[in-house]
């Protein structure tokens, strides 16, 4: 296991007194919770002209012409982009395209290794399934949605009144143009909804990746940590048909015209700068009361970790053996371990801050406030329905984190599951593009598969379910196949051994047979396969013990949260309330600031190329600088990039950290100075401060970006790509 202790000492490259001037002279600039919609901006704009912000509302959202939204997008479904040409150049995080980068990536042109850089258009290479959004508006409709509801009707009418509005709003609004989506979304819990109306393209290319040596650099030791030193961009181009309007993938398509791309600030970063960050989180939850987080911090946070270490730990032995694996691993490997890293520092950090007690505490104020009110009983019913809930929580975490990752099983199971549906339409044409289907799953699955990864770690994560799942809670299907095979090691190697999908042309074989023997045979001869078993037994277990009751319990948590919501909201008059993210557009403000993860430490607010080469080391994979870097460093041949480090010395900004209110899904988000102005790219959150999902603490809570002269000194000086520096625009 990778011990966070021993990195974070490694890693801490930290400055100590002196700085502690900065940060007395600069905590006058107030740390800023809070995500707020773009339309509601000028709500906050006076609050963000107060701390620096030069220009208007409608500079950041606005209906009537181009403004900031208009660059900004949803890249894929989980990260946050922005356009910086007018022809459609893209720039988010290397993160976020990595399972593009990878999935162009063979021993032969390892573009994870080496880096990828299309020297004209005609080498930029098309990503099939890729989507970028832009949203095209966002409007309250609360009224809209709840038309025909009055209080006192039940939930389940309110519901399908809800979900028949929205439908009539949603093909409204997609009616409107070429591509567009749209949803509505309920905000503080079904007191608000909004309808985002978005239009989406779907010819995206890769344009260019640092190697992983950059984009990559510090790897999952660093992950989650400053100081940081990570070139994590990668660039991608939209295309689109040649009205402009979103298209499907062809060769006539043309480089999408954009109504507003940003312009590129040259003039750098400093402590206390105004900055703000528009982008797309995906998920808080700022409201939740005390035994959610109890859940969280005490129950669920801990098994998780201790389930992925077991499963990293196994893919790291592996993959640092072999090429090969490497890549078939990297991606999936960096998922994991994403996850793993963050919640730990959740979990110390709502420790540390006393969250649970905390919010008992508001809890007590609060009842004896909602006291004779319509919000009187709440909370102890909430608290409650949390303790019926806790064991079913429990039991899928660990389905989440055990059953459902061993990869063979999951594989049979969805490739199963397409070839009854195959098998049994009517239509010939379904039934081939079913079977088209089935082939690309196989391909990819088999792509990237390295079985003695998948059965070590079914041995492990079976072991733990066994030993921590209470036994009323074990499927029978569990219960019964340990008692048969004695352990979970000879589970294994019967599944692995006997299952036709453990091996391609096995597969063939089985079906070319079972297709001659007719349909009947067709269907049952996969499903009896060890690996469908598996899955279809632990997923009717699921489905059937434990998914009904979380729904139930959920849906009625959910339900008193709408009025706990309200309830907060009237407690609390003064306060201001943002919804929680729910990968909407939202603007986030601060400021450029360092800050002290621990008695007798402080972190300065920027980190410079001289920080990746006191990393530097051939030995350790993530930590070996690429040479062409090393030389440049040697040379100091910075051209237009060196800046004047604390030392009076020539280097290159790298990453700076600020207090702008982040979650995941605002990687690549552009990160913006007081005019208008691209200055980085979000990337991540400082390790002490990750429990910003559910608490945020001023003091602790950093978003990470990438100095986007570190960008550009990339692609001019690493890449040579600089024809893409042509495109942009630069400010000052
Ligand atoms: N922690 C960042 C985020 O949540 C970056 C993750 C990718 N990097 C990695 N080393 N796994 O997305
Ligand atoms: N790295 C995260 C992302 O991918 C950002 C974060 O969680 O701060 O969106």
């Amino acid at each position: 296991m990778k011990g966070i202790l021993t990195t974070l000492n490694g890693a801490a490259i930290a400055a100590t007194v002196a700085s502690w001037l900065f940060s007395s002279i600069f905590s006058i600039a107030r740390a800023d919770e809070g995500m707020w919609l773009p339309v509601l901006v000028q709500e906050r704009i006076g609050d963000m002209q107060e701390k620096g912000f030069r220009l208007d509302a409608e500079d950041i959202y606005s209906i009537n012409r181009a403004s900031l939204k208009d660059a900004v997008v949803l890249f894929g479904r989980g990260c946050t982009g922005e356009l910086i040409s007018g022809e459609g150049l893209l720039l988010t995080n290397h993160h976020c395209g990595y399972s593009q980068i990878q999935k162009h990536s063979s021993v032969e042109h390892d573009y994870l290794r080496d880096g990828f850089w299309a020297m004209s258009r005609s080498e930029e290479l098309p990503n099939e399934g890729l989507t970028v959004s832009f949203l095209d508006r966002m409007e309250d409709v609360t009224d809209a949605v709840l038309a025909g509801y009055s209080e006192g009707m039940g939930e389940t009418q309110r519901d399908s009144i809800v979900k028949a509005n929205s439908r009539i709003l949603i093909d409204k609004a997609v009616s409107q143009g070429k591509g567009m989506e749209a949803d509505v979304e309920a905000l503080y819990y079904g007191n608000q909804y909004f309808l985002f109306v978005y239009r989406v393209f779907r010819d995206i290319r890769l344009v260019g990746a640092p190697p992983s040596s950059i984009g990559k650099f510090g790897g999952d030791t660093d992950n989650w940590m400053w100081p940081r030193h990570t070139g994590d961009f990668s660039i991608f181009r939209i295309y689109a048909g040649k009205d402009n309007n979103p298209a499907d993938y062809s060769e006539d398509n043309v480089p999408y015209t954009p109504k507003k791309y940003f312009s590129i600030s040259l003039g750098g970063v400093n402590e206390g700068d105004f900055t703000f960050v528009y982008g797309y989180p995906g998920r808080t939850q700022e409201y939740i009361m005390s035994e959610g987080v109890r859940y969280i911090s005490e129950i669920s946070d801990p098994h998780k970790i201790a389930l992925r270490s077991l499963r990293l730990d196994i893919q790291d032995r592996y993959m640092s053996r072999s090429q090969a694996v490497r890549i078939q691993y990297s991606s999936k490997n960096a998922g994991v371990a994403n996850s793993w890293k963050k919640w730990q520092g959740e979990m110390r950090g709502i420790r540390k801050m006393g969250t649970v007690e905390k919010k008992q505490e508001y809890e007590k104020r609060f009842a004896g406030w909602a006291d004779g009110t319509r919000y009187a009983g709440i909370v102890q019913k909430l608290d409650s329905l949390y303790r019926l809930l806790e064991p079913y929580s429990y039991a899928a975490d660990y389905y989440n984190e055990t059953a459902r990752t061993v990869e063979l099983s999951r594989f049979a199971t969805a490739y199963t599951g397409l070839r009854n549906k195959a098998i049994l339409t009517s239509s010939e044409d379904r039934a081939d593009s079913i079977r088209a289907e089935m082939a690309g799953l196989a391909e990819t699955f088999y792509k990237d598969y390295y079985l003695p990864i998948d059965r070590e770690s079914f041995i492990a994560v079976m072991d733990m379910f066994d030993r921590n799942v209470p036994a009323g809670f074990k499927p029978e299907y569990f219960v019964r196949s340990m008692d048969k095979y004695g352990s979970a090691a000879v589970w294994a190697d019967s599944l692995f051994g006997n299952s036709v999908f453990a091996d391609s042309t096995a597969l063939a074989g089985a079906i070319a047979a079972a297709s001659a023997e007719g349909p009947d045979t067709d269907i049952t001869v996969l499903a009896d396969d060890p690996a469908a078993e598996f899955g279809r037994a632990f997923e009717e277990w699921y489905m059937e013990g434990i998914l009904p009751v979380r729904r139930r319990l959920s849906r009625e948590i959910t339900l008193l949260y709408r009025d706990y919501m309200k309830g907060q909201m009237e407690f609390e008059p003064e306060k201001d309330f943002y919804p929680d993210a729910n990968l909407t557009l939202r603007v986030a403000y601060g400021s450029v600031q360092g800050y002290s993860p621990a008695d007798g430490t402080y972190y300065l607010s920027s980190s410079t190329l001289e920080g990746i080469m006191q990393k530097d080391n051939p030995e350790i994979f993530d930590y070996d600088v690429p040479e062409r870097l090393r030389e440049i460093y040697r040379t100091k041949d910075y051209g237009r990039w060196a800046i004047t480090g604390a030392d009076g010395k020539k280097t290159v900004p790298v990453c700076f950290i600020a207090t702008n209110h982040t979650s995941g899904g605002n990687s690549g988000s552009p990160v913006i100075n007081a005019d208008g102005n691209l200055i980085g790219i979000n990337f991540d959150r400082v390790w002490e401060g990750t429990m910003s999902d559910i608490v945020f603490d001023p003091d602790l809570c950093r978003n990470i970006a990438l100095d986007i002269r570190y960008v550009l000194f990339i692609i001019d000086k690493v890449a040579g790509a600089s024809h893409l520096l042509d495109e942009m625009s630069f400010s000052e």
